[in-house]
């Protein structure tokens, strides 16, 4: 007698978090949701428009210290960066160290593959001694061992992305970084600073609309690839800064009540009106709250270089022996 074989039921990749997220009180979905093919490209829009000055504000940064920040990270160094997405800021860096060195390798760690093929292209070619090692990894789950790569390290978490993980998993993956590391090596992280209410406020309910389309394309993610059925029309997106957590919350909320079913999941899940998805946290820091982070991640804060206005902070960070 053949036993019988139930056919392989197969899961969207994203079905398990959503699951997860929408059966939670209150419902939440994790910030990495946003990032598909679409999420990325309106990202890289946000980082143009005239309210969101991270990007902008890191960059000049880079454009005015990089060789003061090369300088102080070392000699000869092999260079990482975690989440490289085009990679087009870490080209000042780049270039800096290009001054200094007779060769150079760059290794970008993304998931996205499209990001990586942007990054090389834009790259290769462009200066003659560079030599660019992308590498395809979820860094957040499974970051690969950086003390197997070549030469004296200095990893770039740079743009800010420390502000979206909560604080304990902050430390958490500071700490994994660090041991993936070897000591003297060096991690350049970017943090946004606490600052003016209204500019933050600015920065995530711009005037054009982007950052909303950005927050609902979770939910048309979720109608794509795991047969949603999300409305996007009777949804909002709220944003607002909290100053007693020092940080901006995303939410979508739903203007009307209502059951939305995922094909995938089997399952429907109601709505009240007014009722809200937690999107995002981005975290902003001051400078105890980002010697705190680096001091409970075993990491020496070592050099801090700011912009004009005090906005935005690249903080070197070394590791110890
Ligand atoms: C990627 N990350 C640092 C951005 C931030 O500012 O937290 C994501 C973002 N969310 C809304 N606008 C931009």
């Amino acid at each position: 007698m053949t036993a019988y074989k139930a056919p392989a039921v197969v899961l969207s990749p994203i079905a398990d978090e959503v699951l997860q997220g929408l059966s939670a009180t209150p419902k939440k979905l994790p910030p990495k949701l946003f990032y598909d093919a679409e999420g990325s490209r309106l990202f890289e829009q946000i980082t143009e428009l005239p309210e969101y000055y991270p990007t902008r504000t890191e960059r000049a940064i880079f454009e005015q210290y990089a060789p003061e920040i090369v300088a102080q990270a070392g000699n000869n160094l092999t260079l990482v960066e975690l989440g490289a997405g085009s990679a087009s800021k870490t080209r000042i860096l780049i270039e800096a160290l290009a001054r200094r060195q007779l060769r150079l390798s760059f290794y970008p760690i993304d998931v996205s593959v499209a990001a990586l093929k942007d990054a090389v292209i834009g790259l290769n070619g462009h200066l003659r001694h560079l030599r660019v090692r992308p590498i395809v990894a979820d860094y957040s789950h499974h970051l690969p061992q950086l003390s197997a790569l070549p030469g004296r390290k200095l990893v770039l978490f740079i743009g800010s992305t420390i502000g979206n993980f909560e604080p304990n998993e902050a430390v958490q993956f500071l700490t994994h970084v660090r041991a993936s590391l070897e000591p003297g090596d060096a991690l350049l992280v970017g943090f946004d600073l606490v600052k003016n209410a209204g500019v933050l406020h600015a920065a995530y309910n711009d005037a054009q609309g982007i950052t909303g389309q950005f927050n609902k394309n979770v939910l048309a993610r979720i109608n794509r690839e795991a047969g949603g059925h999300f409305d996007l029309n009777t949804f909002e997106h709220v944003s607002f800064w909290s100053p007693a957590q020092s940080r901006i919350e995303m939410h979508l909320e739903s203007k009307v009540e209502q059951d939305v079913l995922i094909d995938d999941l089997s399952k429907v899940f109601h709505f009240d009106a007014g009722e809200r998805i937690h999107t995002e946290n981005s975290y902003k820091f001051t400078s105890g709250s980002i010697g705190n982070l680096l001091r409970e991640s075993g990491l020496r804060l070592e050099r801090c270089w700011r912009d004009k206005d005090d906005w935005f902070a690249a903080v070197l960070a070394r590791v110890g022996s």
